[in-house]
């Protein structure tokens, strides 16, 4: 059958993986097992998606993006270059907690996470919301928040096309 996605040579792309149309998979990335991807989306170079993350349609993943298991992108989320997700709120190395452990983290339709900003797990990141580069996202960010800063805090509202449209 005849793929309608890209997919990089320098890529890995492991069984059980279904990515949308008109995805493009460019360098050094690698896709684990039962990972699915949507239509049309972009993920740059060296990009980790783990094994059974769900990404939705129209998705831009920038350059060194790990997204691991227990995260799920919604339609829309653009994804900063280096931004940081992870899944262990208390993470041991000699004690992992495995899959049933992981907290999970949810990027709703149309959100962005800036440049270096990390997403402590368990958290909701709503819709169109934009986190600022550097952030690190402590708690659920309302629909349509501009958080910014360490820990994140709301700054300002954003409209759609992600211009500021208030100050907090
Ligand atoms: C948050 C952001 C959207 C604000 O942009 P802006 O509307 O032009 O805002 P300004 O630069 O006028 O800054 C407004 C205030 O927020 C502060 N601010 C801006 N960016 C910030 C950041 N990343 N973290 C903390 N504070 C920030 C400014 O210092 C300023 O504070 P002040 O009023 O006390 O001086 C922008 O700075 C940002 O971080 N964008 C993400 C860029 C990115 O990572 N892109 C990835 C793709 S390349």
């Amino acid at each position: 059958m005849e793929t309608k996605f890209f997919v990089h040579e320098s890529s890995y792309v492991d069984e059980g993986v279904s990515i949308g149309d008109g995805t493009k998979i460019w360098h050094f990335c690698h896709i684990q097992k039962g990972a699915k991807i949507g239509k049309n989306c972009t993920l740059g170079q060296n990009v980790n998606v783990s094994q059974n993350v769900v990404i939705g349609d129209n998705c831009k993943i920038q350059n060194n993006v790990s997204v691991y298991e227990g995260v799920e992108l919604e339609d829309g989320v653009f994804c900063g270059p280096s931004c940081v997700f992870t899944n262990d709120l208390t993470p041991r190395a000699e004690f992992p907690k495995g899959t049933a452990g992981y907290k999970k983290t949810l990027i709703k339709r149309g959100a962005s996470i800036g440049a270096n900003a990390t997403i402590v797990c368990g958290h909701t990141i709503g819709e169109y919301a934009m986190v600022a580069a550097g952030a690190v996202v402590t708690k659920d960010v309302p629909d349509y928040s501009l958080v910014a800063g360490v820990p994140g805090s709301v700054i300002g509202k954003v409209d759609k096309k992600g211009d500021l449209i208030k100050m907090i």
